[in-house]
C-alpha cells in the first residue's frame, strides 16, 4: 500500500512555493477520496486512486521549465518522470507505479478509457477546476452529460454546482 500522508507531503514539497497548485491537489485529493469510497473501490484501487490525485498535475512545474507551458498535453508528457521516484519513496510498486503514472498521462484526454477509478479523477479534477475557473453554469451542465459517469459525481456536481444558487 501506498502510503498517500508521505505521498502528500512529498507532493507538497515538490511543489513548494506554489500554494495555487498545494491546494488543488488536495482539493481532488478530497473529492477522489469520497467518490471511490462512495462507488465502492476496492481498497487497492482506492489507494492508488488517491496517490493518482496527489500527483495527477505534478508535471506542471516541468511543463513549464521545457515548454513555457503548462497546457494539459504537456502536463501529461512531463508528469510521469516526476511521480515516479515520488511514488517509489511513498512505497509503490511496480504495477502501482505503471497505473497511477497511466492515471497522470491521461487525466486530460477524457476518452482515453472507462474504468471508474479514471473517471473518478476526471470528475474531481472537474470539480475542483469548475470553482477555480468560475466556470459558466452552461459549460458546467454540458460536462455533466460529456465527462461524468458515477452517480455520486454527478449529485456532487448538480448539488455544487446546478442546483438553485443560495441567496442570502
Ligand atoms: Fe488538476
Amino acid at each position: 500500500m501506498i502510503n498517500i500522508s508521505a505521498l502528500a507531503a512529498a507532493a507538497a514539497h515538490y511543489d513548494a512555493g506554489d500554494p495555487r497548485r498545494v491546494q488543488h491537489f488536495i482539493k481532488v485529493y478530497g473529492y477522489c477520496r469520497l467518490l471511490g469510497l462512495s462507488e465502492g473501490l476496492d481498497t487497492h484501487t482506492q489507494n492508488m486512486l488517491e496517490a493518482a490525485a496527489l500527483l495527477h498535475d505534478i508535471g506542471i512545474h516541468e511543463a513549464e521549465r521545457r515548454h513555457g507551458s503548462s497546457a494539459g498535453p504537456y502536463q501529461e508528457q512531463e508528469g510521469p518522470a516526476v511521480a515516479c521516484p515520488l511514488l517509489s519513496a511513498a512505497g509503490a510498486d511496480e504495477s502501482e507505479i505503471e497505473r497511477i503514472c497511466w492515471l497522470i498521462a491521461h487525466h486530460h484526454s477524457c476518452q482515453a478509457g472507462e474504468n471508474t477509478d479514471f473517471r473518478i479523477l476526471l470528475e474531481a479534477d472537474f470539480l475542483v477546476n469548475a470553482d477555480e475557473d468560475s466556470l459558466p453554469r452552461e459549460s458546467i451542465a454540458s460536462a455533466r452529460e460529456r465527462l461524468f459517469r458515477t452517480d455520486s459525481g454527478k449529485k456532487l456536481l448538480d448539488d455544487i454546482f446546478l442546483s438553485e444558487p443560495y441567496i442570502i
